[in-house]
């Protein structure tokens, strides 16, 4: 059997998309119909009129995509695709935490369950957080959760004091200064960029921070011709195909043999399992009603100022 040739039938059969996030395997991207970070992946999602969306990344992702896209059936290949960082920002604790802060706004970064997100204001992506905290009052509290990097990354850009939860990504923090330095002595020429979700002494070594979709940019457009890349390895794949004549070099992690510049959540999805989720039409992603219409007041703020902003 062509599994890929199979996949295609079974898409244009049921009318069904494959949205991939960056971080899938190289595989996976290529056989997408759309290619992305989290906020384009949900602006996709909000304007498809496909009757499946098949979503190749991770729950938090996928539930973004079922809550813009109600009327769609959102599938998953694996359940068990879930994610640190929203993992370390619980609902309970999480509630807790906003009631001894009552004169905050709560911005959630999309890294977040659709529970999560019924107790956000506004959600953000890391392409337009600074954007949509830039765009509030100076004088505005805020909460910012769940990731205490990009919140201090913001914190600092904006000279702002928001109140910061406790949550990370294993991922991104696992990327060490030391071991960027030992590379940057082989690789002079090598420019460091990092994602805001890696820890303070990184984004500080880096020539330049962003977003998933703001680093490949960055590689297309800026003239070097070696980076060291700090963030999920995914990514390299469009980047390569993108500025075919220039290296991209993988940061190294603390612990070499930990694997951690992939996010072992988003390399569980494979072609085998796209393959036999399209066909069997599971596992889909079922929200309660009410949580989708509370997390969507969130999302929904976020696309309207993302809009505004041009982002
Ligand atoms: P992006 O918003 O850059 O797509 O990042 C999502 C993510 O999971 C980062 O680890
Ligand atoms: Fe979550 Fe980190 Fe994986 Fe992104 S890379 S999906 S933040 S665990």
């Amino acid at each position: 059997m062509d599994i890929l040739k199979e996949i295609e039938n079974l898409k244009k059969e049921k009318n069904a998309i494959i949205l991939a996030h960056y971080y899938q395997t190289a595989d996976i991207q290529d056989i997408a119909d759309f290619v992305g970070d989290s906020l384009a992946l949900s602006q996709k999602a909000a304007e498809t009129k496909a009757d499946i969306i098949l979503f190749a990344g991770v729950n938090f992702m996928a539930e973004t995509a079922k809550i813009l896209a109600p009327k769609s059936k959102v599938l998953i290949p694996d359940i068990n695709a879930g994610c640190s960082l929203a993992d370390s920002c619980p609902y309970d604790e999480f509630k807790e935490f906003i009631s001894k802060h009552p004169d905050h706004l709560v911005i959630s970064y999309v890294n977040t369950t659709a529970k999560i997100k019924t107790l956000t204001d506004i959600c953000c992506t890391s392409t337009n957080a600074l954007g949509i905290v830039n765009s509030l009052p100076k004088e505005q509290k805020i909460i910012f959760a769940p990731d205490r990097n990009l919140g201090n990354y913001i914190n600092r850009m904006t000279g702002r004091n928001m109140v910061i939860w406790n949550g990370a990504c294993h991922v991104h923090e696992e990327f060490s200064v030391e071991e960027i330095i030992k590379l940057k002595k082989l690789h002079p020429q090598a420019k460091v960029i990092s994602h805001p979700e890696c820890q303070k002494p990184v984004q500080l070594i880096s020539d330049f921070i962003g977003s998933t979709a703001a680093l490949l940019k960055f590689t297309t457009t800026d003239n070097s011709m070696e980076y060291i890349v700090a963030t999920e390895s995914g990514i390299i794949h469009q980047m390569k195909k993108e500025n075919s004549q220039k290296l991209f070099i993988v940061a190294p992690p603390k612990d070499s043999t930990c694997g951690c510049n992939d996010c072992n959540f988003m390399k569980l999805i494979t072609i085998k399992k796209i393959y036999d989720t399209l066909k069997s039409e599971k596992p889909e992603i079922i929200l309660e009603e009410e949580i989708m219409i509370k997390a969507k007041k969130s999302i929904d703020k976020m696309l309207e100022i993302s809009k505004k902003l041009n982002l």
